[in-house]
């Protein structure tokens, strides 16, 4: 199996960097010009070097002082929003997660523009979205090899295991790079995950077993290691950990490009 071939695929080339690297400092420039109490930051699969070609969607967090009430940093965050892509001559459409962000298109991409707390201490955020800021400083501080997680992601999507949305109830970008941080790369991530049974446990710090067997139950048990309160895994259903794991035994058994592509070479 030459992974070399669905990279070639699956990682942006260097215009499509650039044009990104591009479009991003703009984004940025933009941002802190607008407002100079608010910190604009990229989080997301752009910043970590993890997203795929072609799939050109930006995560733009707002970092608002704690201080701020949560009322005012939604109210502000989002004018903010608008204003970021109505200056960029784009369109937008206000979305909700926990909290509401707004979604834009500026071109060919899409920039989901998330207002949260700056908060030094992850085990003390006041919303589950002020936790990013401190995934993506831990994955790019770890994470030695973002090409594998690129692969994981694309077999993930043509397996139908990807998205942590209650839709697909699969894996979501970080759980994917927490994997490959783990495992090292694509190839051991799935000898490993093909003898995952249910209730199976990772863990980056050392855990108390008793707590963590207590505390959470799902088929995959991942504890963040930004916070040891909350489970990574926990949007995994048992359908999907299951279609997982046997299309990792499966890949393992009989590895073939139709596990990353699957419509292009079926009969
Ligand atoms: P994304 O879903 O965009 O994931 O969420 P990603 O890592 O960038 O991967 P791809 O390549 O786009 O698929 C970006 C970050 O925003 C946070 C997640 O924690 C993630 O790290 N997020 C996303 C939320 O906090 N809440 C949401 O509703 C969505
Ligand atoms: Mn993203
Ligand atoms: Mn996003």
């Amino acid at each position: 199996m030459d992974f070399k071939v669905i990279l070639g695929k699956i990682k942006p080339d260097e215009n499509e960097e650039r044009e990104m690297k591009l479009f991003t400092e703009k984004l940025l420039t933009i941002s802190s010009k607008l407002s100079r109490k608010v910190k604009p930051i990229l989080c997301g699969s752009v910043e970590k070097g993890t997203w795929i070609s072609k799939k050109s969607e930006i995560d733009l967090f707002l970092l608002f002082n704690p201080d701020v009430s949560k009322k005012e940093l939604e109210n502000k965050g989002l004018n903010l929003a608008k204003k970021i892509v109505s200056i960029l001559k784009g369109k937008y459409q206000i979305a909700f997660a926990e909290h509401p962000y707004l979604r834009g298109w500026v071109g060919k991409y899409q920039i989901d523009i998330v207002p949260c707390y700056s908060i030094k201490d992850p085990e003390k955020i006041k919303s589950a979205v002020d936790r990013t800021p401190h995934h993506v400083k831990f994955v790019k501080s770890s994470l030695k090899n973002p090409d594998e997680v690129r692969l994981l992601k694309q077999f993930m999507i043509a397996n139908k295991c990807y998205g942590a949305d209650v839709k697909t109830q699969g894996f979501s970008g970080y759980l994917c790079e927490l994997l490959i941080i783990k495992y090292n790369n694509f190839m051991n991530c799935i000898k490993n995950a093909s003898k995952w049974r249910a209730g199976y446990v990772i863990s980056f710090n050392d855990i108390d077993k008793e707590f963590v067997f207590k505390k959470f139950k799902s088929p995959l048990v991942v504890i963040d290691p930004v916070d040891r309160n909350r489970n990574v895994g926990a949007p995994v259903s048992a359908e999907v950990f299951y279609r997982f794991v046997k299309a990792c035994t499966d890949f393992i058994e009989k590895p073939s490009k139709e596990f990353f592509f699957p419509s292009e070479t079926k009969p």
